[in-house]
């Protein structure tokens, strides 16, 4: 509009940023839906394992660019068993806990008091957290056979991941974390 000629920098750095986001495009739609996934973002490592998934979805990305251009050469053919063997060892990797409980003698009295304080307000048949109406996905610990039911879950989402109690708006510590896990492996006893 001034009659100036416009400066090529930035349409090179358009260029490069429009790159960029092509690579990023299956990484981020990976990680759009994993919010779902506790077992991808609540790894204590998980900075490392979304590193990795950035790699793996850049690589098959790559696959597709070359694919697409006509232009498939070794790179793109190798991308996808590398992606393959990342993501593989990925999945192992989140199926290995530095912090994971070992079980121990924990009875029904010492993790009811934890639920009771962490979890009913929002899981429960009347929550009385006033921003959930019916309880999060219909998972209610209405009665300690609740607990039973969903123990595995349970340990998945607050010891495996630390996920729950949402957001740790009630402030849940590790050590209560621990002794929810070692009732979940001591086979979830109600005495
Ligand atoms: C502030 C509210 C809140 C609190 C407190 C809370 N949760 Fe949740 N919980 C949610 C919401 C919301 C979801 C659904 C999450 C989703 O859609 O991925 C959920 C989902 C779950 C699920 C189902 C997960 C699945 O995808 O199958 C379990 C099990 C669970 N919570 C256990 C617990 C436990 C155990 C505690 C206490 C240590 C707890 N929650 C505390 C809000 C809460």
């Amino acid at each position: 509009l001034a009659g100036r000629k416009p400066d090529p920098a930035l349409g090179r750095e358009a260029r490069q940023r429009s790159l960029h986001n092509n690579y990023l495009t299956l990484p981020v739609v990976f990680m759009m839906i994993s919010n779902h996934y506790p077992i991808v973002y609540g790894h204590p490592w998980s900075p490392l394992i979304a590193l990795g998934i950035v790699v793996g979805g850049a690589l098959v990305r790559h696959f597709f660019n070359t694919y697409d251009a006509g232009k498939l050469d070794w790179t793109a053919k190798a991308a996808i068993p590398a992606a393959f063997v990342l993501l593989v060892a990925l999945v192992a990797l989140t199926g290995y806990r530095p912090d994971a409980p070992t079980g121990g003698d924990v009875a029904f009295a010492d993790i009811h008091p934890i639920i009771q304080e962490h979890c009913v307000q929002c899981h429960s048949t009347r929550p009385t957290h006033e921003g959930f109406p019916e309880p999060p996905k219909g998972v209610a610990f209405d009665t300690p056979e609740d607990l039973r039911t969903f123990a595995k879950q349970i340990e998945q989402q607050t010891v495996l991941s630390k996920t729950m109690p949402l957001g740790n708006e009630t402030g849940m510590t590790d050590a209560e974390r621990q002794t929810l896990g070692a009732w979940v492996q001591a086979g979830a006893p109600m005495r």
